[in-house]
């Protein structure tokens, strides 16, 4: 049999699927460490600060102070614009397949799926772009001092900011679906799917999905409400 060269395996949809779902995990790997890091602002301001003044000298004294962030940042970016660009072109490899639309769409799971994944994952993608100016850049939170991770948080989610964690809830549910539809789909792409374990591959998914949820809310809300300040 032969051997699929790599631009071949990069062409077909097989190989783009695989691309989302190597993608998506290294994603959520990050997403893990990014939400046990904010956890960390229950324990007060020196800890959650020096927690992130320790992220940006990761890797010293071999490495220059934040070139590990930058490292990371670039994994990062890269493995955003390839899972988006891989989702969009599959959404047209799709819409190819089926020139005429569907007289009567059937209400099947698959297509609602898909168009949850689509909008979800543009609301994240939008939402990704302000939490940046919020929290890393500081143009649209007002302390926003670089390095004063704590008191930024506390002062963009502050009571009379209610509408920014609204926002932020309403992104990170987004996040949570995409993540548990997501995870499933991954298990599928990388040939991991057994059948007779369908039911326990969708609790787990959604567990996990629930956990990431609750995991990222529980800071924004904790600030809105007053218990953090
Ligand atoms: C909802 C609760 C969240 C809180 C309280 C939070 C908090 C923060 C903070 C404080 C920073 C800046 C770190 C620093 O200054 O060193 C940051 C950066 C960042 N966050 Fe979040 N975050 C949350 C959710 C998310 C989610 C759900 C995502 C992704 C979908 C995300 C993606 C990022 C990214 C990409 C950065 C920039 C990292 C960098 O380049 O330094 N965050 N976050």
């Amino acid at each position: 049999m032969a051997i699929a060269s790599i631009p071949s395996l990069y062409r077909s949809t097989v190989g783009k699927k695989a691309i989302m779902a190597v993608t998506g995990v290294l994603m959520v790997l990050w997403l893990i460490g990014h939400m046990v890091g904010n956890l960390k602002i229950f324990f007060g301001l020196e800890e959650f600060n020096g927690y992130a003044a320790w992220l940006r000298t990761l890797g010293a004294p071999a490495l220059h102070e934040g070139w590990f962030l930058w490292v990371m940042r670039f994994g990062l970016l890269a493995a955003v614009v390839l899972h988006f660009s891989t989702a969009a072109e599959l959404t047209v490899r799709a819409k190819r397949a089926r020139p005429v639309k569907y007289q009567h769409r059937a209400k099947v799971n698959g297509s609602y799926a898909a168009r949850t994944m689509r909008w979800g994952g543009v609301i994240i993608l939008l939402f990704i772009v302000w939490h940046i100016l919020d929290l890393t850049v500081g143009t649209v939170n007002p302390h926003g001092v670089h390095g004063e991770a704590y008191q930024n948080v506390v002062a963009g989610f502050a009571p009379d900011r209610w509408y920014i964690t609204l926002f932020y809830v309403l992104a990170v549910v987004s996040l949570g679906f995409h993540l548990r539809h997501g995870l499933v789909s991954a298990v599928q792409t990388l040939g991991l799917k057994n059948p007779r374990q369908d039911k326990a591959l969708n609790v787990i998914a959604t567990g996990f999905a629930a956990l990431i949820t609750v995991g990222f809310l529980i800071v924004p809300i904790s600030v809105t409400l007053g218990v953090v300040d």
